[in-house]
């Protein structure tokens, strides 16, 4: 097991944004399809990681709002590859105490994978170990307009001035968790292109050249440790923090 297994100073909430598998593949004259088989390996080679090492949560963007404009044929080939994830890998995922959560708009997947999303998050809900979410079809703006639409749905009779941030938290995706405290972005880019973007307010943000089909346990240790050299101040000074 690694030096870095339950480091009192690990990251509860690691959330990544998996890019780079176009350009491995592309590297190799290979294409882009084999990228993404292979960026479902290393997403394999992660959650297990994660789970050994103890964080409480994984969540991975494996597909936004925008990856709809890409061309049909890989946008199907994305889909196939979901679809054959969740019928695979999910009775490992449940044998390892792993819960698994889809967050994003399901509704617009087809019914096959819909139906394979509730059996896999049917399966796992009661696991008490790391909890991995995928986001799928996630936009981070639109989690929160949907916060504000369900806050009012529960409160019909409140004045919308007594919105707080507590109030509405409370109907953003995830927020039954710990917040990310670490978003790690592959492939070189240093974007945050609208993943999490309420949840991460305070989160470390680790870039990285390494691409997402070669990312693996030393990444995540270097990641890991960058994140826990860091003084985390959340607005405090640094004399007040090393007050505490
Ligand atoms: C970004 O690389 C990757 C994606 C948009 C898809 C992510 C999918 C996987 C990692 C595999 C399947 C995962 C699950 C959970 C089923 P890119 O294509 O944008 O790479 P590029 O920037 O090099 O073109």
């Amino acid at each position: 097991m690694s030096e870095v297994a339950n480091n009192p100073n690990q990251p509860k909430h690691i959330a990544i944004i998996m890019d780079g598998n176009g350009r491995w593949a592309k590297k190799r004259l290979l294409p882009r399809f084999v990228g993404h088989q292979k960026g479902l390996n290393a997403v394999k080679r992660v959650v297990s990681y994660c789970s050994e090492i103890g964080v409480d949560a994984l969540t991975l963007f494996a597909f936004s709002t925008e990856n709809w404009k890409r061309p049909q044929e890989e946008v199907n080939k994305l889909m196939s590859l979901f679809l054959l994830a969740l019928q695979k890998e999910v009775k490992k995922l449940a044998e390892n105490n792993v819960q698994l959560r889809i967050i994003g708009d399901r509704t617009a997947f087809n019914k096959e994978i819909q139906e394979n999303i509730a059996k896999a998050e049917a399966l796992t809900e009661s696991n008490t170990g790391l909890v991995l979410t995928i986001a799928a079809n996630y936009g981070g703006r639109a989690d929160i307009v949907e916060a504000v639409k369900l806050w009012h749905k529960a409160n019909p009779d409140t004045d919308v001035g007594l919105l707080s941030e507590e109030s509405l938290n409370r109907f953003i995706a995830l927020s039954d968790l710990p917040e990310p405290d670490l978003l790690i972005r592959t492939g070189g880019e240093q974007r945050i292109s609208n993943f999490l973007i309420w949840q991460m307010a305070y989160a470390e943000l680790y870039f990285t050249d390494a691409l997402w089909p070669d990312f693996g346990e030393k990444e995540i240790d270097k990641a890991i440790d960058s994140f826990s050299k860091r003084e985390r101040r959340f607005g405090k000074t640094s004399e007040q923090i090393q007050q505490c």
